[in-house]
Parts: structure tokens; C-alpha cells; sequence
């Protein structure tokens, strides 16, 4: 059942381009048109939506970070991204003209569903993204658009991630087209550049001995920083929680920009530092400022492991380690830059001798607030 992998982690890290390509299967006609008849709440609901909360906890936030980026590039429509577990508590601003989009891969996080329950009661619409067929969350809310990753087993979330990006960015293109602005006629091509994914994890996949070797040499590394920009910067965060979970230590992911202000003083000779390189030809132009993040920390000693954009040889001289991904547009870049994240915690894990797939404190699926 494990594939022939030695974790269902592992399994389901290869599961990844099935993931992506099941996610995004059946979502569009054949004129490419999104068509999302399974969510149930009328375009002109829809059409009338002014905000956006996406509400979920841990990986799943991550994912609605990212898709924050996206959604809000296309959409034009302010997209907040809240701990479904504070949401409740912080007199959330929530009209008629609110969408609610809940995910969670199990659809039983009470916190979620806590969350989802407390929008619909201020009259939010809300529409849950999730992988679990019969689960609570989508019974609990108006709509539903699930990911189609398979069973997750292992306790730490992988391809589910994956899928819940692709699914937050087919309901961001939907809404673009809804709504007819400038990024409608971008959708299709989006929708094919997202087609071209799965392809490009299965190209990164085969290259990451490295990444097992790197994670082999660092059993006795006590903490490692992860630093990002833009959508980097959710990556760096969930390339932390899967190291926090996995190999119990420190970890901590940060905006590139903060460095200055205040975590470059942790910087201190042979501090492993993950930096994820946004492409030279993003169009959001912050490559160089990456890149001079990267000079600042390997100044001060850290061993910087850099995840970069295969071509991309301006970090060469400042990389202690160069792990290239392959190339796509700013936004798709983080279904292949977290994927090298995923697999140092997998094998930091193993070369520890500890539990993959059953983490210490940890449980599948958190049914209790
Ligand atoms: C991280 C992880 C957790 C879950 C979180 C939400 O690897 O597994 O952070 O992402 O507990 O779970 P779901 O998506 O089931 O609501």
C-alpha cells in the first residue's frame, strides 16, 4: 500500500504531479472555460463577492497564503487569510458579500469547522476546499471544490498541499472569468501553464539525492531558518512546520525582508539557511533582492542551501548548495519550490531514526478545539 516507498510520506511526495493533475481535471470545457458546476452557489452570488476570508490551521493556512497571492493578482478582491482558530475570537468583519473559503484536507478540524460555522451564522457565503468525500466541513457549508490528492495518510501534509493551491487557484481563475476584469482572458493560459505542473514535479523529483544527502550529513543540526519573499514566503513557513514536526527542531521560516529587521542577528557561523529564489524573470522583480540576502547571511557564516531556478547562476557564488527546481511563472513556482523542503524533512526525519509518517503529539486529523 506504501508503493513500494519505505513511509507513506515518501509515497505520497511522489503522489504530488497525480495530485496537481487530478485536481485540475475536468474544471475547464472544451473551449477551456473554467466550469465549476459543483459549487452550488449562484454567479450572481458569486459575481457580488467583496472579500475574502480563507480560513484553515497549519499546512492547509499555508496553502490559503499562498493562494492569497494569486487570488488577489486575478481577482482583484481583498483575500485575508485567518487561523481558523483566532477567527472566531477577533469579531470578524463578515457581510452577505463575504466569501469564506474554508480548507482542509480532512474536513474535521473542529477549528475549521468552528470557523465555518461562526461565518454562516453572519451570513458569509462559504465554500470549502477539501479532500475528504462525506467529511464535515463540506456538509457544513454551502459549497464545495475538492481536491483530488487521494488518501493522506501520513500525519505530516504533502501532496494535499499541493492540491490545495491548485484548487485555490482553479476557484481564483473562476472568480477572474465570473467577473470579466482584465485577468479573465488569463485564465485559460494560467489554466494551461498549471497543466504543464505535474510534469515539472516529476523532473524535480528525480533529482533530489542531493537533498537526501544534504539531510544525511545535518542528523545533528539544531536549527535551521527558512527564509522566502512573496509567495516564497509561505514556503519558507510550511518548510519549517515540516521540519518542527518531523525532526523536532527549531525551525522557522521568514520573510526575506524582516532579516533586517531583526533575525539576521540568529545568523552565526554554519546556521543552515533555505533560501527559495524567486525566478530573475519574475515579474514582481525581487530576484536581486534574494540574491542580496543571500550574500548578507553567507557574510556572517550561514550555510546557505538555495533553492533557485534551474539557469539561474547568479547564486552560484553565494550558495553553499544550489537544489534547481524547473521553471514557471511566479505564482505556480511554489507547487515545485516546496517540494525540496518536503524531502529534507522526510529523510532529516529517517536519519534520525524517528517516526515518518506517526510524529511525535500528533494526530491526522485534530477533532478537538
Ligand atoms: C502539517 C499538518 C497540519 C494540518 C492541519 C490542518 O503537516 O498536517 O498542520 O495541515 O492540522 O489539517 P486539515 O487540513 O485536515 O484541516
Amino acid at each position: 500500500e506504501k508503493g513500494g516507498y519505505a513511509t507513506f510520506m515518501e509515497k505520497e511526495i511522489h503522489d504530488q504531479p497525480h495530485a496537481v493533475a487530478d485536481t485540475l481535471l475536468g474544471r475547464t470545457d472544451a473551449s477551456g472555460r473554467l466550469v465549476l458546476d459543483e459549487l452550488r452557489i449562484s454567479e450572481e452570488q458569486l459575481e457580488a463577492v467583496d472579500r475574502i476570508t480563507i480560513v484553515a490551521c497549519g499546512t492547509a493556512a499555508y496553502a490559503g497564503m499562498v493562494a492569497k497571492y494569486a487570488i488577489e493578482h486575478w481577482t482583484r478582491i481583498p483575500v485575508e487569510v485567518a487561523l481558523a482558530h483566532e477567527f472566531r475570537y477577533c469579531d470578524p468583519i463578515v457581510s452577505e458579500r463575504t466569501l469564506v473559503v474554508s480548507i482542509s484536507q480532512s474536513g474535521e478540524t473542529m477549528d475549521t469547522l468552528m470557523a465555518v460555522k461562526h461565518a454562516r451564522s453572519l451570513g458569509a457565503l462559504t465554500i470549502s476546499v477539501c479532500n475528504t468525500h462525506g467529511s464535515t466541513i463540506p456538509r457544513e457549508s454551502d459549497a464545495v471544490l475538492y481536491t483530488h490528492a487521494g488518501p493522506e495518510i501520513a500525519v505530516a501534509s504533502t501532496k494535499a498541499f499541493l492540491a490545495q493551491i491548485t484548487a485555490c487557484y482553479v476557484l481564483g481563475l473562476y472568480l477572474a472569468q465570473l467577473r470579466g476584469g482584465s485577468f479573465a482572458d488569463d485564465a485559460q493560459s494560467v489554466m494551461k501553464e498549471l497543466g504543464e505542473v505535474p510534469a515539472k514535479i516529476e523532473t524535480l523529483l528525480g533529482r533530489m539525492d542531493r537533498v537526501k544527502e544534504i539531510a544525511r550529513f545535518m542528523a545533528d543540526t539544531r536549527a535551521v531558518l527558512f527564509l522566502g519573499r512573496h509567495v516564497g514566503y509561505p514556503i519558507a513557513l510550511e518548510g519549517a512546520l515540516k521540519l518542527k514536526e518531523l525532526a523536532y527542531i527549531h525551525a522557522e521560516g521568514f520573510a526575506a525582508g524582516e532579516l533586517k529587521h531583526g533575525p539576521i542577528a540568529l545568523i552565526e557561523p554554519g546556521q543552515p539557511v533555505f533560501v527559495i529564489v524567486p525566478s530573475p524573470t519574475a515579474e514582481h522583480g525581487l530576484h536581486g533582492k534574494v540574491v542580496s540576502n543571500i550574500q548578507e547571511i553567507r557574510a556572517r557564516g550561514a550555510r546557505t542551501l538555495v533553492i533557485a531556478e534551474e539557469g539561474d547562476e547568479s547564486v552560484v557564488p553565494f550558495a553553499d548548495e544550489v537544489i534547481s527546481v524547473p521553471a514557471t511563472s511566479q505564482l505556480l513556482a511554489p507547487l515545485l519550490t516546496v517540494v525540496p523542503l518536503q524531502v529534507f524533512a522526510l529523510w532529516l526525519s529517517t536519519a534520525k531514526g524517528l517516526d515518518v509518517d506517526q510524529p511525535r503529539n500528533l494526530a491526522k486529523s485534530v477533532t478537538v478545539e
